[in-house]
């Protein structure tokens, strides 16, 4: 059910968009990506100053692949994606690109944005109310979406179709349920509805911010499961934002690690599982139960907290709470720069040295904030490629 977009003159949000750079790090894609996202940055205008929320994301999207974004809480995943759907605040200040099917989103319409929303790029949120009405039954919601895209369908056609969607995504006796109001289901359930919700026009792209992360555990896996579902029966791309990296084991092919507003490591679930080659990465794995693991007596959760988005200090933002800091990281920022795999990605001065085993020292993060005293010293392994840039201290 794609429909071109008309081209953006306007400027919706305040923002410019920038030409979308073919080669940009993360658009191995190529000219497939059903989304591609170009150097997209976000400013928040506060009393206390400007926000940096979002500083510098790129990724392509390709048709039916499902990307995971992880990182802490505040580190720009959801600003990121409100930002991809023009659901940001007015004040909010953006540059960069986003081009769905080659077609410029920011400075969209808000009248254009409201058919990409829905249609073709759907949104599923952390609270299921969010996205449903409490005064209506949730057949008549998933209804009035289809034919807010589509007036030609009839009403009874767009209910049928509502009770098969509540169907597919687990609802029992959907006909019945169908005629509920939110508040007669379950959390779980009512997280089933939206996804009904988001299929109903059968999107090309659906986000995911958090669905799973108010649910216990059981049920999580539930709703990955139907959210799998839902993206075999629209042959849609998903985008899976959580903060759990083990959320996004089992059903992503790519996973895109962000801290303090930028992508740090972006590469195939394998990539950054087995082959992390940014320290954040393996902390965030190392706090992470494994199965696999055979001398891990604890999980090692990463001492510290990201740094505040409104003065920034130069070099790595991961620099105050990194194990294998050196001078160059308070000074330069690193870039995400191509590592061990042909796209494989990693935003640190070090990442080469990680790229042997021997150059991961063991227990990198089993030191806490109390007994963090400095960093561990790096012995790059014999024939290791020495740091990329930036003289060493
Ligand atoms: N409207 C706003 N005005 C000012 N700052 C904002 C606004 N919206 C978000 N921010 C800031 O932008 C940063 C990124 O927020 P964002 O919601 O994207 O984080 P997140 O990665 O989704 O975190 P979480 O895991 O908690 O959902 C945060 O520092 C947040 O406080
Ligand atoms: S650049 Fe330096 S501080 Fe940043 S993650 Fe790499 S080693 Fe750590
Ligand atoms: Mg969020």
């Amino acid at each position: 059910m794609s429909r071109p977009l008309t081209s953006a003159t306007a400027d919706a949000h305040g923002g410019t968009a920038a030409p979308a750079a073919a080669t940009a790090v993360g658009h191995e894609a190529g000219g497939d990506a059903v989304l591609r996202v170009t150097d997209l940055t976000v400013d928040f205008p506060t009393d206390d100053g400007v926000v940096h929320a979002v500083r510098g994301v790129s990724y392509a999207l390709s048709p039916r692949e499902v990307l995971g974004i992880v990182g802490e809480s505040g580190s720009g995943k959801s600003v990121t994606s409100l930002a991809i759907i023009g659901l940001l605040p007015k004040t909010a200040r953006i540059t960069g690109s986003v081009r769905f099917r080659g077609e410029e989103l920011i400075g969209l319409p808000d009248k254009d944005m409201r058919k990409v929303r829905g249609e073709q790029i759907a949104m599923i949120f952390q609270d299921p109310m969010t996205s449903l009405n409490p005064v209506y039954p949730i057949g008549w919601q998933i209804a009035e979406g289809i034919r807010a895209h589509h007036r030609d369908v009839s009403r009874a056609a767009a209910r049928s179709r509502a009770v098969d969607l509540l169907a597919l995504v687990g609802i029992p006796h959907p006909k019945e349920r169908a005629a509920n109001y939110p508040h007669e289901f379950s959390g779980g359930m009512r997280q089933r509805v939206v996804i009904a919700l988001a299929m109903a026009n059968d999107p090309d792209v659906i986000i995911a911010d958090e669905p799973t992360t108010a649910l216990d555990v059981t049920v999580q896996a539930q709703i990955l499961e139907t959210l799998q579902k839902a993206q075999q029966e629209t042959s849609a791309a998903i985008v899976l934002i959580t903060h759990d990296l083990g959320v996004v084991a089992g059903v992503a092919d790519r996973v895109l690690v962000m801290y303090a507003g930028k992508p740090v490591e972006l590469g195939s679930v394998d990539d950054v599982y087995y082959r992390p080659r940014m320290p954040y990465s393996i902390g965030l794995l190392g706090s992470l139960p494994r199965l696999d693991a055979v001398d891990q007596d604890r999980l090692t959760p990463i001492a510290g907290a990201p740094p505040s988005l409104i003065n920034l200090p130069p070099g790595c933002p991961f620099s105050p709470r990194c194990p294998l800091r050196q001078g160059v990281c308070d000074d330069e920022e690193p870039a995400l720069r191509q590592t061990d795999g042909q796209a494989h990605y990693a935003a640190c001065h070090f990442s080469h040295t990680l790229e042997s085993e021997d150059g991961v020292p063991e227990g990198l993060f089993s030191a806490t904030s109390a007994d963090f005293s400095g960093p561990i010293a790096i012995m790059p392994p014999t024939g290791a490629v020495a740091p990329t840039e930036g003289p060493q201290s």
